[in-house]
């Protein structure tokens, strides 16, 4: 078969152990903790729709078969929703079911790292590109950051990442790009660097967890060496790929939360509520009112 050009697909990793989360994570994935009324995972699966993908393939492990659930049917409490006349419940519970067959998953039995993740979802990839969305960095924005990957991508091919500007002294949290001449609405990326100490960072972009990258990043995964965290790190084989192939950056018009951490998932919490026309009013006279009073005091110990 001749390999396509076409983005049809996108891997979503959730098999990581979610450690800054415990005790919530025990028993719960991380990826299924809600923003709002709806768990992390759905925001990705949402933008990866928005930008037109046709195929999720869900890179899971043991504990998370909710993740699984959340995305399967559930005709009993469809029917007793209808019952009880809820309908826009129904409507939400029947937007959000993945049409038959569109959806894969795989495993990855040891959380070895991000870059060992997605390589486990090769043979459900194949030989073509494909879209990556880490759940817990959740887009917030006029317009999904994967649909303007995939506008950048229609222009200039190859591989894209999608980037946001960190504060310069915080560069050591995130993957860090080297900004080379602009083209089109992005970048030429010039370096990519792990965690990189403000002195040593090319810049201040770092990678927001949305990429489109090429398959022949499989088979420098295969052989990719563990990094920075003793993990088998994306951004290492990204660098690898680079000196064959070209990439891309596009600076994210939206904000990017964190929701691996806890003042990320709080923030989001906080701004998705606000935005939202059913509680926004509220939550923000209540915020306010915490804020201003300095209420509650009382803090845990
Ligand atoms: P993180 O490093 O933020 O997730 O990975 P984590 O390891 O679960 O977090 P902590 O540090 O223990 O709290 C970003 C995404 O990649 C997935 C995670 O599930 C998350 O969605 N991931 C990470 C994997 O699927 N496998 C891995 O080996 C590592």
């Amino acid at each position: 078969m001749d390999r396509t050009n076409k983005v049809r697909k996108a891997v979503i990793p959730v098999a990581g152990n979610g450690t800054r989360f415990l005790p919530a994570t025990k028993a719960m994935p991380k990826e299924m903790l809600t923003i709002v009324d709806r768990p992390v995972v759905q925001y990705a699966v949402d933008e990866a729709i928005e930008a037109g993908i046709e195929h999720i393939v869900f890179v899971t492990s043991r504990n998370k078969s909710a993740i699984e659930d959340h995305f399967d049917d559930t005709p009993e409490l469809i029917s007793n929703l209808h019952r009880a006349g809820k309908t826009v419940q129904v409507s939400e519970l029947e937007r959000i079911l993945p049409t038959a067959g569109s959806i894969s998953f795989t495993r990855q039995q040891s959380p070895l790292g991000l870059g060992h993740a997605v390589w486990c979802a090769r043979d459900l990839i194949g030989n073509e590109p494909f879209a990556l969305l880490l759940p817990d960095m959740v887009c917030y924005g006029a317009r999904g950051c994967m649909t303007g990957l995939m506008d950048l991508y229609s222009e200039v091919g190859g591989n894209i990442v999608a980037v946001e500007e960190c504060d310069p002294e915080e560069t050591s949290k995130y993957g860090i790009v080297g900004k080379g001449a602009p083209v089109s609405h992005g970048f030429a990326v010039t370096q990519m660097v792990e965690k990189p100490q403000p002195s040593q960072a090319p810049s201040n972009f770092y990678l927001n967890g949305r990429y489109i990258l090429q398959p022949e990043i499989f088979d420098i995964l295969a052989n990719q060496e563990r990094g920075a965290g003793n993990e088998i790190q994306l951004t290492d084989g990204m660098l690898r790929l680079s000196q064959a192939q070209a990439f891309h950056a596009q600076a994210y018009e939206g904000r990017t939360f964190d929701c691996g951490s806890k003042q990320g998932f709080i923030e989001a919490n906080v701004a998705f509520a606000l935005a939202r026309a059913d509680i926004g009013d509220l939550v923000y006279d209540s915020i306010k009112h915490m804020v201003l009073t300095h209420e509650p005091q009382v803090r845990a110990a």
